[in-house]
């Protein structure tokens, strides 16, 4: 009798257990419901990549307090991502699913796998666990990224926040990721800084350190229904930041609106906005950073008695993530505006790259003296530049984007996705009359160089020094290689990487060509994990690429220089 009633008893636990863990309430082919009494810290959701999205409301007390997009395992988990359920207070937490698509439905949703495995944690397991993880670029520690965004320096600390996804390595959930450096090299994990909301997710935008008002205020852009700029400040460096009450500050009808950079400008003592508006970018003035008028549009001019579209730069895709500053002219006391002008697709080698213009910009309109199209960097990775706002010694450093639209999603990693590029230093430099911008990796790279060593590093600064054309090749016994050639009678630099390892996209196999301002005769190259970065001594030339050999590259062949090579410390 006993016996039984602790039978009894046990498969009454166990029911209950399953009830709240496993077993979902189903309410339809799609949709179901799952309650979970909260007892750790987080709940790990189990992901499927090649899964469609389903989405979780999290309801507590009736009340729905966060949605999120995750590709929920079906009958496969690719990896884990932490919903964390402190938050929420010590309650019941109700999860109100839809799957999205229909390939998931050749099964019945209750056998899914996720239902099984999503399961709570004290703990979430952030050691690295990819052999392709860069070792001094930036990358978030779990979870997709893309574009840099809101960069400051303040108080002897960089900020980077970025665009993340919290819920999968694939781009969902934009959210504003946060990291610190005190070197732009090492890179610390910080605090989520800005999540959805109910007027949307959070996109690309800037920060501009407020003297006056002892603030950082963020600029985003709120990706609701349509595209809106919003504002949220920070009383804490950055550490946290409050929305703005009042969001959104700045409307429009236009489908592509976003991306908002801000600066002061001192020449009209006013703050400036940068806007991405379709195929143009939009200038707008402030005194208080909330009140936005409407100053001038630059990329297309349109004829007023023909109504011709005259188009400047290259306009084979949308312009994304401006970025507009006043640079010095090396070895010379002028100075001239650029303005960066992001694109995508319609990049030199496909989808996306960093167009710029050269011109006059005085607080309401940006003139640009040249007709041609320009690229700041000549790889296929390199995208959605900008630079840090109030960066000390009057210096204008930009980070890239290390990725390109066309292939991000489906690089080989899993854990994390896309990484940054090293820290360069902008200006402008003078070149048979016309006027360039320049590209040198951030002075804080020389201190991360190493001792010498003659096997080439799986990671390290190559310096080749040269008096003609150069042929450089990295391989590994796999066959697998990647060439870089400078052409002194051509005057082209070129990356070719069509000997790489790229089953993962038709799009990644490239040879990527530069033209060379000046005779070259220094190469800086700099290899990490997945990805090859060259500069010319000079600072006229850059390239960024992204390589992924199963192998690490462990051969170099150098004709018609001479290399000598670095460990990175
Ligand atoms: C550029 C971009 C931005 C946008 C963001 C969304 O890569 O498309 O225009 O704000 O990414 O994640």
């Amino acid at each position: 009798m006993r016996k039984l009633l602790v039978t009894i008893i046990a498969s009454i636990l166990c029911l209950s257990v399953q009830a709240e863990n496993t077993s979902p309430m189903l309410l339809g082919k799609s949709h179901a419901m799952q309650r979970v009494k909260v007892e750790k810290k987080y709940m790990l959701l189990p992901v499927q990549e090649r899964e469609e999205i389903a989405t979780i409301k999290v309801l507590v007390d009736n009340k729905q307090v966060q949605s999120l997009n995750v590709k929920l395992a079906v009958d496969k988990v690719d990896y884990y991502v932490p919903l964390d359920l402190q938050r929420f207070g010590a309650g019941d937490v109700l999860l109100d699913v839809k799957f999205h698509g229909d390939r998931r439905f050749t099964g019945a949703m209750k056998d899914f796998l996720c239902w099984r495995e999503m399961k709570q944690s004290d703990t979430f397991d952030m050691t690295n666990r990819e052999k392709y993880r860069p070792l001094y670029h930036h990358t978030p520690v779990y979870g997709w990224m893309n574009d840099p965004n809101g960069m400051f320096y303040k108080d002897g600390v960089y900020h980077l926040f970025y665009q993340w996804n919290p819920y999968g390595s694939q781009w969902e959930n934009m959210t504003w990721g946060h990291s610190t450096s005190r070197d732009l090299i090492h890179w610390e994990a910080q605090p989520t800084a800005i999540e959805p909301d109910a007027l949307g997710s959070i996109f690309s935008g800037s920060c501009v350190v407020d003297k006056k008002d002892n603030r950082v205020v963020a600029f985003y852009t709120s990706a609701g229904e349509k595209q809106t700029q919003s504002m949220a400040i920070s009383k804490d460096n950055g550490k946290t930041f409050e929305k703005y009450k009042g969001n959104p500050v700045l409307v429009s009808k236009e489908e592509d609106f976003r991306d908002p950079k801000c600066f002061w400008n001192p020449e009209i003592q006013k703050w400036n906005m940068v806007l991405a508006v379709g195929q143009e970018m939009r200038i707008y003035s402030s005194a208080d950073l909330v009140d936005w008028k409407y100053e001038s549009s630059f990329g297309l001019t349109v004829n007023k008695q023909t109504g011709e579209v005259t188009e400047l730069g290259c306009h084979d895709g949308v312009w994304e993530c401006p970025d507009l500053m006043k640079l010095q002219v090396r070895g010379t006391d002028k100075q001239k505006w650029l303005l960066i002008c992001n694109i995508n697709p319609g990049g030199p080698f496909g989808g996306s790259a960093t167009q710029y213009f050269v011109g006059e910009f005085d607080g309401h309109k940006f003139t640009c003296e040249h007709t041609d199209t320009r690229w700041m960097d000549y790889g296929k990775d390199h995208y959605a530049t900008v630079t840090f706002d109030n960066a000390p010694d009057g210096r204008h450093i930009a980070i890239a984007w290390m990725s390109n639209w066309q292939y991000a999603n489906q690089v080989p990693t899993k854990q994390f996705r896309s990484a940054n590029s090293v820290p360069r230093d902008l200006d402008l430099f003078e070149y048979e009359g016309q006027t360039y911008c320049g590209v040198t990796p951030s002075r804080e790279l020389l201190a991360l160089r190493g001792k010498t060593v003659s096997k080439l590093p799986q990671t390290g600064e190559i310096v080749v020094d040269l008096k003609g054309s150069c042929n450089i090749t990295l391989s590994n016994q796999l066959g697998e290689q990647v060439v870089l050639n400078y052409d002194a009678k051509d005057k082209t630099f070129a990356m070719d990487r069509t000997r790489s390892y790229a089953s993962f996209s038709e799009n990644f196999p490239c040879k990527t060509v530069a033209p060379v301002y000046g005779d070259i005769r220094q190469l800086r190259i700099f290899i990490d994990r997945s990805s090859i970065e060259v500069f010319d001594a000079e600072g006229r030339l850059s390239m960024t690429n992204l390589v992924f050999p199963q192998e690490p590259y462990n051969n170099i062949k150098v004709v018609g220089g001479k290399a000598t090579m670095y460990e990175i410390k």
